[in-house]
């Protein structure tokens, strides 16, 4: 595919988590069509063997399962990948969980498994590619946050909570790993219509509620947040750190 070369991201060695959800699928095969060297993770190898499946031959990524929250095996599989591939470029995280409810009916299950995949694993994500980043002087960090991590939902106590915290994780680490060449963001996006929201948006009430809400006035679609993937990895978003950049059609002007 020809390309902007501000927009090129052809032969970066890429890591995506999260690879097999709504938004990371779709990540990985916008990646992976301009010729990134993806490696995708996710909690189940099955799933993560139909998704490389379905990219063409020569474009086919290597695969690993991964549980964003388990410290040791997130250090060991993002230094396999440098290892191998002799370099990591660009890691993107669209791991995330969604769990709802009141803070008075809230549980402290909930609660805690939100942190843990929504912060705590990105932590360890971020730590990782930091230390083989800064030493190999430059690349590039991507989070998916949310609007949530600016907007106070009602109900949203550990998804807002958890979004709002990553947001300024990865400002700190921007600044702190600025002079090494790492650019660390994130992107807020409005719901898009993914496996995570299907139970919101398949309740007509609570869909037109959502639509309401932006000032847009329609959901946020995986094109949009391509777009500015591709501008946070690409060499047109080399001096953007530590933004949550929101794509979400004025959610957060509301
Ligand atoms: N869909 C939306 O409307 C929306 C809006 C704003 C932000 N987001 C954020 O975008 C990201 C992707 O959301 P999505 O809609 O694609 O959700 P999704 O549920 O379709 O996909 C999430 C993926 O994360 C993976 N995952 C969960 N826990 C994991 C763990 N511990 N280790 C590794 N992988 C794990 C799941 O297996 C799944 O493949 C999430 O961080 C979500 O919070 C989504």
């Amino acid at each position: 595919m020809q390309c902007d070369p501000l927009f090129e991201v052809k032969g970066m060695v890429v890591i995506v988590t999260g690879a097999t959800g709504g938004i990371g699928a779709q990540i990985s095969r916008c990646l992976g069509m301009r010729g990134a060297r993806l490696v995708l993770m996710d909690l189940e190898q099955e799933t993560l063997d139909c998704l490389a499946d379905s990219f063409p031959g020569d474009a086919k990524p290597q695969t690993r399962r991964l549980d964003i929250c388990d410290e040791e095996a997130v250090d060991n599989a993002v230094r396999d990948v440098a290892k191998k591939h002799g370099r990591l470029d660009a890691l993107v995280n669209a791991a995330g969980i969604y769990r709802v409810a009141p803070i008075a009916e809230l549980s402290s299950a909930d609660f805690l498994d939100t942190m843990a995949v929504n912060l705590t694993g990105p932590f360890f994500l971020t730590r990782a590619a930091a230390r083989i980043m800064s030493e190999a002087g430059g690349g590039r960090i991507v989070h998916l946050a949310s609007v949530s991590s600016l907007v106070s939902n009602p109900e949203y106590g550990a998804y807002a909570t958890s979004k709002a915290a990553l947001s300024q994780m990865i400002r700190v680490a921007a600044r702190e790993l600025a002079p090494k060449g790492v650019t660390v963001n994130a992107i807020g996006q409005a719901v898009t219509e993914t496996p995570l929201t299907q139970k919101l948006l398949s309740d007509p009430e609570r869909r037109a509620d959502v639509l309401s809400q932006i000032p847009m006035g329609r959901l946020c679609e995986p094109e949009d947040i391509f777009a500015a993937v591709l501008f946070l990895l690409a060499p047109g978003g080399a001096f953007v750190t530590g933004q949550t950049l929101y794509i979400d059609g004025g959610r957060t002007l509301v």
